[in-house]
């Protein structure tokens, strides 16, 4: 019997996961300077939680949640996003009683039962920030300047920074009587889906892949044209902001996000390199939320950029060698094997990767295979160079080579 993995999900292998190392690490660098801290959330919760913040009628919580019962009929999902599981246990853990921002970030692992396509898969990696309790866009411009950091940080320069404001509780109302006024007279044209949403939450509409459902829509009323003038203020200061730091946008008055939790704010993060899952980045304000979920009223922002995204367009340029070991150890003979263990640990311990000969093979086949993995040096440890306390050393890269006295071989590697 043959196994593979689940379809849409996928195995990541070195050397691949170098490039996923150094996203996260740079992450890591970026997000200590702007005071975000990790969370480690969970990967399962439940589903309630996911259907009241995410809401009813989107995509993710009526097609894409992997939900089950646990054994004792609970109802569990896998997490299909982090701001959900991170909303609640900044009110669980009463974080709102910390000064305030708190600002977080946490990475993982989200599950969507998506139809996998090119840059779309079941299980795929966000590294998300949530930063809770400043209600000005002074916040919102730092943390797309900060995103905006680390894309440049991996070396991810054309991006496009796409933005708008989705309003409020205040404005939305008028936004969506102008929406179901536009739409009425066209609804029976619309996929059952929207025509569905339409009483529901008009807005999904506006989110709608179905192409039919995308042409029908061409004019609908702008969210842009209906926004309260505190809304207006906010999103006007926003733009200010990110003008004062030269930051490049551009505003997309279509730009709903498909998640209903978002107030204000809404932004992604596109490419064109990537096809028709372009987003790389995506995110906004989501005022409500903590209230919802039992909390004080606590205005919050946040984004989550994709991995898998990322590293298919940092692969296309990817010029860094990944690495290698710095030393393979050859040996003749059980004696030099057991003193080549030994010389490994010494050059380990100044912080250098050493593969030994594990025994067994023949000195041919262990410089071969020096080549084959990339090692820089080859040590040949045969009877004599035991006996006379030395190693035979070749520099794979160079084409040099020369014999030195074991105890002198770690200043050969500096
Ligand atoms: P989202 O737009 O659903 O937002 O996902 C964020 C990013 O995750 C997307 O831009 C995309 O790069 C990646 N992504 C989403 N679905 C998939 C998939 N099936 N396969 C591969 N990559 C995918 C959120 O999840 C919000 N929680 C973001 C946020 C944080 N808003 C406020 N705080």
């Amino acid at each position: 019997m043959k196994y593979s993995a689940l379809k849409g999900i996928q195995d990541i292998l070195p050397p691949d996961i170098h490039i996923w190392q150094k996203v996260e690490s740079t992450a890591l660098t970026i997000f200590r300077k702007y005071g975000f801290q990790e969370i480690r959330i969970p990967i399962i919760e439940s589903t309630d939680i996911f259907i009241r913040s995410i809401g009813e009628t989107t995509d993710i919580v009526e097609k894409e949640m992997y939900t089950f019962p646990d054994k004792a009929g609970r109802s569990i999902t896998m997490r299909p996003e982090g701001t959900a599981p991170a909303v609640r246990c900044y009110v669980e853990h009463h974080l709102y009683n910390l000064p305030s921002p708190q600002k977080f970030f946490y990475s993982g692992p989200m599950f969507r039962y998506e139809r996998p396509q090119k840059g779309r898969f079941r299980q795929f990696y966000q590294i998300g920030v949530e930063a809770f309790g400043i209600s000005q866009p002074s916040m919102d411009a730092e943390i797309i300047v900060m995103l905006r950091n680390l894309l440049e940080g991996i070396g991810l320069k054309e991006v496009n920074f796409e933005l708008n404001s989705i309003g409020c509780d205040k404005c939305r109302p008028d936004y969506r009587n102008a929406l179901l006024n536009f739409f009425k007279s066209r609804l029976s044209d619309f996929c059952p889906d929207c025509q569905r949403r339409y009483e529901l939450n008009p807005l999904r509409i506006l989110d709608c892949k179905v192409e039919r459902c995308i042409e029908l829509r061409q004019g609908a009323p702008l969210v842009t044209d209906h926004l309260c003038s505190e809304c207006r203020e906010h999103f006007d200061e926003l733009i200010f902001r990110l003008q004062t730091l030269k930051i490049p946008y551009t505003l997309n008055p279509n730009l709903v996000r498909g998640l209903d939790y978002y107030t204000r704010t809404a932004f992604e993060v596109t490419s064109e390199h990537l096809g028709a899952q372009k987003a790389v980045a995506a995110g906004g304000r989501y005022d409500k939320l903590v209230e919802e979920f039992g909390g004080p009223q606590t205005p919050a922002i946040g984004f989550a950029l994709g991995m898998e995204r990322i590293v298919t367009l940092l692969k296309e340029n990817w010029t860094e060698e990944h690495p290698a070991p710095k030393v393979f150890i050859a040996t003749i003979g059980r004696e030099a094997e057991i003193e080549g263990f030994r010389i490994a640990e010494d050059i380990r311990a100044k912080g250098f990767w050493v593969e030994p000969n594990y025994g067994g093979a023949s000195l041919k086949s262990q410089l071969r295979k020096a080549d084959r993995i990339g090692a820089e040096f080859a040590f040949i440890i045969g009877e004599n160079e035991l006996k006379a306390g030395k190693v035979q050393w070749k520099n794979l890269k160079k084409s040099e080579q020369g014999e030195a006295e074991i105890k002198d071989i770690l200043t050969l590697l500096t």
